[in-house]
């Protein structure tokens, strides 16, 4: 059997997708291994979609790594997190400058320890002016946060002057948001079962077409991100039209 990917329409691909990489710790349970080798592999299937979605032509990736309610976790559950954040910059940073990636994190990075902070500004200061695709990263990241991080920033510059109250609207508040100049998330993946949103992209998913799956963030191969496109390329978008 070919692969999923000759049936995938190139000229209505999705142009941002954003992808909840969840059921790590399940992946290893099943398998009787501790939850830190469910990320370990998840780590894996990160390189691999990355890699596709820039094949593919995606502008704009976003992965969800670590929410800004995953602080309740163990503190060595947490640690084995960062330890593979940094793995996953230093071993892959050649090759998304190769590709023209540009690593954009989201969330507030200064709860992480200095030298996840250090490695992560590393990675978007080099990667700054490239432009073939935008790879958000989902750190210490909420919806909500960033949703209030907008209006405290928007706030600010009305009373400094820099903008009016007239101004505020869809347009202006979009550059307020991480993903200040990017299209608004048109598909989102949630692997591993759950059927929520567990404050990912609240204000971007206004008009997301949603698709979950049973499948564990481990065992997310290219082809079920083909899936996930195809079935997509096969909904009905009416943004509220008929
Ligand atoms: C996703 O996998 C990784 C993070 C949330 C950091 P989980 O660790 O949530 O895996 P499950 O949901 O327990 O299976
Ligand atoms: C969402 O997964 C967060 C990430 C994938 C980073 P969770 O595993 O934290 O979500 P809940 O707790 O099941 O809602
Ligand atoms: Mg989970």
């Amino acid at each position: 059997m070919g692969s999923l990917i000759n049936e995938i329409d190139m000229s209505s691909l999705p142009r941002h997708i954003g992808i909840i990489m969840d059921g790590n710790g399940r992946w290893a349970e099943k398998r009787n291994l501790p939850r830190t080798m469910g990320h370990k592999e998840g780590t894996k299937r990160v390189i691999d979609i990355v890699e596709a979605s820039y094949k593919l032509g995606i502008e704009s990736l976003t992965l969800y790594a670590f929410s800004t309610e995953n602080w309740k976790r163990p503190e060595d559950e947490i640690s084995k997190l960062m330890e593979l954040l940094i793995y996953y910059i230093r071993t892959q940073l050649n090759k998304i400058m190769k590709n023209n990636i540009k690593i954009n994190a989201m969330g507030d990075l200064s709860k992480f320890p200095s030298k996840v902070i250090t490695e992560v500004q590393r990675a978007m200061d080099l990667t700054k002016d490239n432009n073939k695709m935008i790879l958000n990263i989902g750190l210490n990241y909420g919806g909500r946060d960033e949703i209030i991080n907008a209006v405290k920033n928007i706030s600010t510059d009305y009373k400094l002057g820099i903008i009016e109250l007239e101004d505020i609207d869809e347009l202006t508040f979009n550059d307020y948001l991480y993903t200040k100049n990017q299209p608004d998330l048109d598909l989102l993946i949630r692997p591993s079962g759950e059927l929520r949103i567990s404050n990912f992209m609240l204000y971007q998913l206004a008009y997301s077409e949603f698709w979950f799956s049973n499948i564990l963030w481990p065992d997310f191969t290219e082809e079920v991100l083909y899936k996930a496109i195809l079935d997509y390329q096969n909904r009905d978008r009416r943004f509220g039209g008929i």
